[in-house]
């Protein structure tokens, strides 16, 4: 429903207005702000006559009966907390966000905002640079699947690399156990995970589907994921600007599951998740550090399709992780 001032036909509907109040709420999450400042009354009517839509006509007398006036929401919003913050994940910037008037995403999880940042249960594992928590507390368990599957949803619809939206047959957001203690993490889909939209399910796949049996776990006990969601057509390199785009949607997942570990299954796993250079060889053999996961970093399953003699590494760094979890005797 719109209704532009009846002086004014330049004035902000009262559409409008509610979606830039909306918009600066988002704004104001964002930048880390969780609570406004109770409101000066008397500022408050200021802004009430110089902005309330009309009462004249009947739509809008409707409204202003049933749900109180856009003013008093607003003032309302700046007065309640609870209000203010928009209670949903912040979302990464996407081409695909709905118009002002779509309808609100379903019902999620919140991920709480940062003024209950909470110290993590445990010790950073390792001296590497970086975040040593996650910047919210965990989710309750119950509440990690649906909000991966409203993230799924989002990744579904991102057109932020041309070439690769153009392309795809459909993302691959990740599948798995959203209360997984480990998470593996590879490069990008090929052309089976293209056509099935799951991660993981062409021949490197059943590679991989080994060593996490190896572990002791099943596909279904861990969650699996890539850091890009697109194919690379012909299944080349991801590119810098892909890598950069697809990060807010990896380490939302992540921030989601919270894992206790991480495996990261390649060069562009490990340097895109830990955001340094060095070779896989040298990153092997000691937990690395993301926001309290710990990280193993191991070779690629298509690596070792090709170079069968490096089993007994990848094997290796396995058995660090599970004598680390306790599912193997030190
Ligand atoms: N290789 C990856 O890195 N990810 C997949 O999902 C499949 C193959």
């Amino acid at each position: 429903m719109t209704h532009a001032s009846a002086d004014n036909p330049n004035a902000p509907t009262a559409d409008e207005i509610r979606v830039g109040v909306g918009q600066l709420l988002q704004h104001l999450q964002r930048v880390g702000v969780a609570y406004l400042p109770v409101s000066d009354a008397d500022a408050v009517a200021q802004w009430a006559a110089a902005f309330a839509p009309p009462v004249a006509t009947e739509p809008v007398a409707s409204t202003a009966a049933t749900s109180g006036s856009l003013a008093e929401e607003a003032s309302a919003a700046a007065v309640a907390p609870s209000a203010v913050v928009p209670q949903e994940p912040v979302r990464p910037p996407s081409d695909a966000a709905p118009p002002p008037s779509a309808p609100a995403p379903p019902p999620v999880a919140p991920i709480r905002p940062p003024e209950i940042r909470q110290p993590a249960a445990k010790p950073a594992p390792s001296s590497d640079q970086g975040p040593t928590v996650y910047t919210t507390v965990p989710q309750p368990i119950a509440d990690r699947q649906a909000s991966l599957e409203h993230w799924r949803q989002q990744v579904a619809q991102c057109t932020r690399c041309h070439e690769l939206a153009c392309t795809r047959k459909q993302t691959v957001f990740g599948a798995g156990n959203g209360q997984a203690r480990v998470v593996f993490f590879g490069e990008a889909p090929g052309a089976d995970e293209d056509r099935e939209g799951v991660p993981f399910v062409g021949r490197a796949g059943q590679l991989l589907t080994k060593i996490i049996e190896a572990t002791k776990l099943s596909r279904d006990e861990v969650y699996i994921m890539n850091t890009l969601k697109c194919r690379p057509p012909g299944n080349r390199n991801p590119l810098p600007d892909e890598l950069a785009n697809c990060r807010p949607f990896f380490e939302t997942q992540l921030e989601i599951i919270q894992p206790e570990y991480i495996v990261c299954l390649g060069l562009f796993a490990a340097q895109s998740l830990l955001q340094s250079a060095p070779s896989i060889g040298r990153m092997r053999g000691r937990f690395h550090n993301y926001h309290g996961s710990k990280v193993v970093v191991t070779y690629h399953p298509s690596y070792l399709l090709r170079n069968a003699k490096m089993k007994g590494a990848v094997w290796q760094d396995m058995q660090m992780m599970m004598r680390d979890m306790g599912t193997l005797a030190p």
